[in-house]
């Protein structure tokens, strides 16, 4: 398994170019499952969950050629809409396969993801959805069965129990082709459902109030192949955003704009981080130590979960105590015992994190177990005095395009160590 290895103390400075989005192109590339012919996605992030996701797209029987960050997919009839354990267990978010199979077959079998390392992220609500919309679900051996008695899915009103993304969008994608209006409340407003439904609509479909927690879906006849371009990820550019301020750095995350990223602008701003829009992207400069500032994670608009770690690793320059809570997911805090064996002052208590700085960070050999904690542990790295080595960087590959070439491009010293297989 590779490693990072990481000499701390180098001001980051120059421009970023961030690329396509992760959680924005698992949904988006699952639509080829919606309809048959010729579908091109450009800006695709070159990420191990999109080859993951290009593996079980495979497995179901299209044609998937992955060049550069240009995806073609020849949609057909698939062989057996069945999604195999082996594929599912990589990445939770297979689970977007659901939706457009049931919608286009009137039935499908996924293994249950398991949990995660941050934790449990069932999919009641995705099952729930297409119950309302006429399907039956069976649980069997660790496998869902859905089928649809009548053979088409039938528009329905579906509330969430709580915001779920990618039950959104599987719901949302499901109802494309279903028979009738389906109504969605209580839906996610993430920038990523919203450019799923642009993607959907350029396909044929009929689809209103993304972006908004009721979404309502005309379903349709059958849709049309599509060609489109992701939307860079803000998840990306939040990450070199605290890199550029926690090094005392200059930096410009380019091909972003403040438009789905202003609770992270606003917490870093409150922070003391100088933050403006220039030409096609974010200037970002700072000079630790910070402000502290607390906040409470929670879904869009409001600050994101998959920011959180990168967040407190930046309170931990700052003078004085912040408090970090995570109302999302119920172990998300797997980067504070890494944090604090660097020299930070992190206690837990519950699911509300209390960070004393600032630190005076200090290199360390340091395990990665988390995509977002793994990006945590990569800025303190870039801090600390002294050698960091991150092991099991397999986390950060899942959804981080070559960040060590993009940030030794812009000073920092970090080179991949090549490990075994
Ligand atoms: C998406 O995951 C993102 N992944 C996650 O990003 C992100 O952290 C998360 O949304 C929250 O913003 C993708 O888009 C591929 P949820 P998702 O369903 O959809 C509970 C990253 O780092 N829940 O919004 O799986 C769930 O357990 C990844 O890029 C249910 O209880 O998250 C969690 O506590 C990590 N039942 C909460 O809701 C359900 O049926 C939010 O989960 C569904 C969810």
């Amino acid at each position: 398994m590779d490693s990072l290895r990481i000499e701390g103390g180098r001001r980051l400075e120059g421009v970023i170019p961030v690329s396509g989005s992760k959680n924005a192109a698992l949904p988006i590339l699952c639509t080829s499952l919606l309809a048959d012919g010729n579908h091109r996605f450009r800006n695709v992030p070159a990420l191990r969950d999109v080859n993951t996701l290009g593996a079980l797209l495979r497995e179901l029987g299209l044609d998937v050629t992955i060049d550069g960050s240009t995806v073609e997919m020849v949609g057909r009839p698939v062989i057996s809409p069945e999604a195999p354990y082996e594929h599912v267990k990589k990445m939770r978010a297979s689970v977007l396969v659901l939706g457009p199979l049931v919608a286009r077959y009137g039935r499908a079998t996924i293994s249950l993801p398991g949990g995660c390392a941050i934790g449990a992220r069932p999919v009641d609500q995705h099952l729930m959805g297409l119950e309302a919309m006429g399907a039956e679900v069976e649980l069997t051996h660790g496998n869902v069965h859905v089928k649809v008695p009548r053979g088409r899915l039938q528009g329905a009103e579906v509330i969430f129990d709580m915001t779920t993304v990618t039950g959104t969008e599987n719901l949302m994608a499901a109802a494309t082709l279903a028979e009738g209006t389906t109504t969605l409340v209580n839906a996610a407003r993430e920038p990523e459902v919203e450019e799923l439904a642009l993607v959907l609509n350029k396909m044929g479909a009929s689809i209103q109030g993304a972006g908004t927690s009721v979404i309502t879906i005309d379903g349709r006849e059958s849709l049309n192949a599509v060609d489109h371009a992701i939307a860079a990820d803000r998840i990306e550019a939040g990450t070199f955003m605290v890199a550029a301020a926690a090094t005392g750095g200059d930096v410009l995350v380019d091909g972003v704009s403040f438009d789905t990223l202003h609770s992270v602008v606003d917490a870093m701003r409150a922070a003391g981080v100088n933050i403006e829009r220039e030409g096609t992207g974010i200037r970002v400069s700072g000079t630790p130590p910070f402000e502290p500032v607390s906040l409470a994670t929670a879904p869009y608009p409001r600050f994101p979960t998959d920011m959180q770690a990168q967040f407190m690793m930046l309170m931990c320059l700052a003078r004085g105590t912040s408090r970090i809570t995570e109302t999302i997911f119920e172990n998300r805090f797997m980067h504070v015992g890494e944090l604090n064996r660097m020299g930070a002052d992190i206690q837990i208590n519950g699911n509300t994190a209390s960070v004393r700085g600032p630190t005076t960070f200090e290199g360390a050999p340091v395990m990665a177990t988390d995509l977002r904690a793994s990006a945590s542990l990569v800025v303190a790295g870039l801090v600390a005095g002294g050698v960091t080595e991150i092991r099991r960087v397999y986390h950060l590959d899942r959804g981080y395009e070559k960040i060590e070439e993009k940030l030794a491009r812009v000073g920092a010293k970090v080179e991949r160590i090549r490990g075994d297989a």
